[in-house]
């Protein structure tokens, strides 16, 4: 049975950037108050690119980075609550563009644990034998579902995308993963209902714009963090002293300090970027992977876990052997 091993990855983000600043000229709210609750700098916002677009220019750079040509890749997964449409998929639309005649294309809906639900797909496709190459890309426009009127949620999303080519290999890569979810809580962070329009009922007005409940969610998320990561260690038998990086959803720079805290490991282990890119769900931790390898922080042999959670209510971990 193979392993899947992480090739490349790469990120790509909308060249506009929105700062706190600029926010705090639509709604009443100010830098400190988000950076001194959320962490957020800035974030990038886009003015026209669509999830696909930002799907393909990443599929585009890992193709150029890896050398594999787009008709080698049995299958282009793509996590997303941002899709272009309902239908063509995502990722259909990143296989057409890009010319993978050959790969299942489907995307995956698992809001800001997307990537790593979708990572454990790909995982379960090549550990099954038939497929050998897959592309995983986390992608968001979350800036289409945000109320600009909201300041409770405005203020903590961005829109920006990144990915992994991955490969059957005979040992490293994915290691160990879990997933979850608690669809009974799903309810506290909704985004663009689709209410049933048919000639029998009068449209109702759909809530569109994401409504959340900010301190359940944080809650949530400083709870079952430490608990997802712990699972991993013990599955996989590898101790976190061993872990070079954690690379966590970035939602909230107080959700990975108290994480951190809670686990007894210095922050500086968490690799955190949220101060550039707010909250970009399925997107977040595949931006920070594509950032880390651009800086050199990922090491052939390094062992890293990816931790996410989110809407659904959804969560997962994965330690990967770089
Ligand atoms: N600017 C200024 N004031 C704001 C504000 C903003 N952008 N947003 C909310 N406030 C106000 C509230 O109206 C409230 O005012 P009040 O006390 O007069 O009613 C006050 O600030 C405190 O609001 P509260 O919601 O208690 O703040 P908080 O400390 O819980 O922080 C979040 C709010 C959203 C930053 C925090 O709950 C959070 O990050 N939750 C997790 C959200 C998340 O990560 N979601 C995505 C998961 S993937």
């Amino acid at each position: 049975m193979y392993n899947t091993g992480i090739m490349a990855v790469e990120c790509y983000a909308p060249e506009r950037a929105v700062t706190n600043d600029d926010l705090a000229k639509l709604v009443d709210t100010s830098d400190e108050w988000i950076y001194s609750r959320t962490g957020i700098k800035s974030r990038h916002v886009s003015t026209g690119e669509n999830t696909s677009q930002m799907c393909i220019k990443v599929a585009e750079r890992l193709l150029e980075k890896t050398g594999v040509k787009p008709e080698e890749l049995d299958l282009i997964i793509v996590a997303t609550i941002t899709p272009d449409f309902a239908t063509p998929s995502t990722a259909c639309l990143v296989q057409g563009a890009i010319g993978a005649d050959n790969a299942a294309a489907f995307d995956v809906s698992a809001a800001c644990s997307g990537f790593i639900y979708s990572l454990s797909i790909a995982d379960k496709f090549i550990k099954a034998g038939e497929y050998k190459k897959a592309l995983v890309i986390g992608a968001e426009t979350l800036s289409k579902y945000v109320d600009w009127q909201d300041r409770t949620t405005c203020v903590l999303f961005g829109d920006g995308a990144g990915g992994a080519i991955v490969e059957a290999r005979e040992r490293g890569g994915i290691i160990a993963d879990v997933l979850h979810a608690k669809g009974s809580d799903g309810m506290k962070l909704t985004g663009c209902e689709k209410k049933v329009r048919n000639f029998l009922s009068s449209p109702e007005p759909d809530r569109h714009y994401f409504i959340m409940d900010g301190k359940a969610i944080f809650n949530f998320a400083t709870k079952v963090i430490p608990q997802s990561i712990n699972i991993i260690t013990q599955k996989s038998g590898v101790s976190l002293d061993d872990v070079k990086y954690i690379v966590p959803h970035q939602a909230n720079y107080r959700i990975i300090e108290f994480a951190a805290r809670k686990l007894k490991l210095p922050i500086e282990k968490f690799y955190i970027n949220i101060d550039r890119y707010g909250n970009t769900s399925a997107a977040s931790i595949a931006i920070a992977l594509g950032e880390m390898s651009n800086e050199g922080l990922l090491q052939r042999g390094d062992k890293v876990i990816l931790t996410g959670f989110g809407a659904g209510l959804t969560w997962g971990s994965m330690l990967i052997e770089w």
